[in-house]
């Protein structure tokens, strides 16, 4: 099975990078309910694996936090823009839910290609590049102004290739711990 972790993006703010999105012209936007913010990809991964996984990541350990916008970019870069998002504000306790997630995958025997993490919400993809179109967009969205939401869980998602596009199927969400150490289930 082909699995990705991610934090799921509350319904109203996607409806509002769903606005976002209808700027973006002649690109493939992600479907409004398949918008979220990828913590790690792991790719195909065996059952046996899959359900152990599962186990090690309901004993994570991580605080909810508060989540706030930044502006859009893309990458690679802007000479040739394939993957349009809107960041996040670094946040120390995102950068560490995901360290604990990347930890608890090599605990599993799975490795993460050795990237930099990069906090990003992808809004659109491109075949070929129209940077002309994107500059103005940027610069009109150079600062994201969306209420911060917060962050109480995490999902571990299933993601199934079909010829019209992924299909992401929500596996099992994990609560972070609040600040009283009250743990939401
Ligand atoms: P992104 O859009 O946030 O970059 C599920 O496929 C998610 O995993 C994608 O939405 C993508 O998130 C992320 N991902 C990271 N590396 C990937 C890869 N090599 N192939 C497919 N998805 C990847």
């Amino acid at each position: 099975m082909r699995l990705f972790i991610a934090i799921e993006i509350p319904t109203e703010h996607k409806r509002e990078l769903g606005r976002l999105q209808a700027e973006i012209t002649g690109a493939r936007r992600v479907p409004l309910e398949q918008i979220h913010l990828t913590l790690a990809f792991l790719g195909e991964v065996d059952e046996e694996t899959a359900g152990k996984l599962g186990n090690a990541l309901a004993q994570l350990q991580a605080e909810a936090f508060e989540l706030a916008f930044a502006g859009t970019g893309c990458f690679p870069d802007r000479r040739r823009p394939r993957v349009v998002w809107v960041g996040l504000k670094a946040e120390p306790a995102l950068q560490k839910l995901a360290a604990a997630v990347s930890a608890t995958l090599l605990a599993c025997g799975i490795t993460l290609e050795d990237r930099h993490f990069s906090p990003h919400i992808t809004l659109a993809r491109l075949k070929s590049p129209v940077s002309t179109d994107l500059r103005a967009f940027f610069v009109r969205h150079s600062s994201v102004k969306l209420k911060p939401f917060a962050v109480t869980s995490f999902t571990l998602f299933q993601s199934t290739l079909l010829r019209q596009g992924a299909e992401h199927l929500p596996l099992r969400s994990f609560s972070l711990s609040t600040a009283g150490g009250d743990v939401r289930r």
